[in-house]
């Protein structure tokens, strides 16, 4: 067994813990990153595609925004597919923003090539086994590595593990409440090397079930189907994906670019919050504290939020200020309860419900019809999509 000290323990090389550790080393603060796998892992996991406006800003401002701009694509608008008529909505004209198309696992790939560079620590296949001593100001990491076991000793420890980690259960026995919804539907998402069949992405409600045309490059397609919660990805053979984009995403003028499938995954769709985020030297971080369903492209984003409020919290802790800390909770909170209300409204607005009335179905076209149709509908809808604020920043 080793035993060495840091001064903030980062559980999980994912957005958040990646974010963290950058930020709280522009600050000279020590960090140290365990990750439970590899470095190729993380860098090829396919996950979220687009970053919001100050997501990207901030990227930039920290030195991470080259492949951002020369390789990512910048989005002024994005589309509404219904009753066969596709809506755009100017998010730049609206609100005088943008969002990037870039895609996670490069995100993720700038900042562990920066860490590696700076020579800060940062190991791989080194997992959290269990977080003690949160009470008191000597919390301790307990972690496996190389078939050992280690513990690192840190001030504060950050959990950025995930919704499936170790830091949300190494809260304090009931302190936690939980607030979940679960969507009876799942994503089935493929990549696939057809160029995109729109310069910006098409969000379609149609009567077979929510469709969405996303990107990654020129030459390659991310596409998303509603599908069961329970389906089985054998019942789904890329013939039928094809066939079935076809139909929810067609409009007049409109023709579907297909090629080689290369991935296909279902996701499931959820809505999760868990209160508080902290309990003495333990911060929960990212998914590790809330999850989104995709309808509205903000998983990635609120991770980051989160390390951006955590790293201008333990800033001014280190300066000897802790209030920001003390409040670090309920600083997110404040934010994410608006994301989650958008992820789900989003959700409810754009997907097939096999529950829903002929009153239902009702509302849910007068909604699009008023979010698509009027400035105030369009202006609220592009404001959240392109991101609220977050952090001390500008
Ligand atoms: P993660 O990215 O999950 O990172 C947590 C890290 O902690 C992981 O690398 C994990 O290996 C590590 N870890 C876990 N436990 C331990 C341990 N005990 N010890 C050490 N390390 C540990 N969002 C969108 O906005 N759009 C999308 O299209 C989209 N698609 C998604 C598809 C899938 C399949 C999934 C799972 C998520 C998707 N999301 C999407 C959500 C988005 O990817 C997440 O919100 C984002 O990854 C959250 O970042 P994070 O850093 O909080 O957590
Ligand atoms: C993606 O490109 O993967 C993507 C884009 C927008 C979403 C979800 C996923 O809302």
């Amino acid at each position: 067994m080793t035993r060495r000290r840091t001064r903030i323990g980062i559980i999980g090389a994912g957005p958040a813990g990646l974010v963290l550790g950058h930020l709280l080393a522009r600050a000279g603060i020590d960090t140290v990153v365990l990750e439970r796998h590899s470095r190729h892992y993380v860098e090829h996991r396919i996950r979220a595609g687009i970053l919001e406006f100050g997501v990207a800003r901030l990227l930039r401002e920290t030195g991470l925004g080259g492949r951002v701009d020369t390789v990512g694509f910048r989005h002024d608008g994005t589309n509404l597919l219904f009753d066969g008529r596709l809506h755009r909505i100017d998010f730049a004209g609206l609100t005088g923003r943008h969002v990037m198309l870039w895609s996670q696992h490069e995100v993720v790939r700038d900042l562990i090539a920066a860490r590696i560079e700076a020579g800060l620590p940062l190991e791989f296949e080194a997992e959290a086994l269990s977080v003690e001593g949160i009470d008191g100001n000597r919390p301790a990491i307990h972690y496996r590595a190389g078939g050992e076991d280690h513990v690192l000793d840190c001030d504060i420890v950050a959990a950025c593990d995930g919704f499936h980690g170790i830091g949300r259960a190494s809260m304090p026995p009931g302190l936690i409440r939980e607030y979940d919804r679960v969507y009876p539907f799942g994503w089935l998402g493929i990549l696939a090397d057809a160029p995109p069949s729109k310069d910006e992405l098409i969000y379609a409600n149609h009567p077979n079930g929510f469709a969405l045309l996303s990107m990654r490059s020129e030459q390659v397609s991310r596409l998303y189907i509603q599908c069961d919660a329970e389906a089985d990805l054998d019942q789904w053979s890329d013939q039928r994906i094809w066939d079935e984009l076809a139909i929810r995403l067609d409009h007049p003028g409109f023709s579907l670019q297909t090629g080689k499938v290369t991935q296909k995954g279902i996701t499931p769709m959820r809505s999760y919050v868990a209160e508080p985020m902290q309990a003495g030297r333990l911060f929960l971080a990212g998914d590790a504290a809330h999850i989104v369903p995709p309808t509205g492209a903000k998983g990635l984003n609120a991770a980051i939020a989160d390390a951006v409020v955590l790293a201008e919290a333990i800033g001014a802790w280190a300066r000897g200020d802790s209030r920001l800390l003390e409040r670090y909770s309920e600083t997110c909170l404040d934010r994410i309860w608006k994301v989650e209300r958008f992820s789900w409204w989003m959700t409810s607005m754009m997907h097939k419900f096999d529950d829903h009335t002929g009153f239902d179905r009702r509302m849910q076209h007068a909604e699009l019809d008023y979010y698509t149709s009027s400035t105030a509908g369009q202006t609220a809808l592009a404001e959240n999509y392109v991101g609220l604020p977050f952090g001390a920043g500008p």
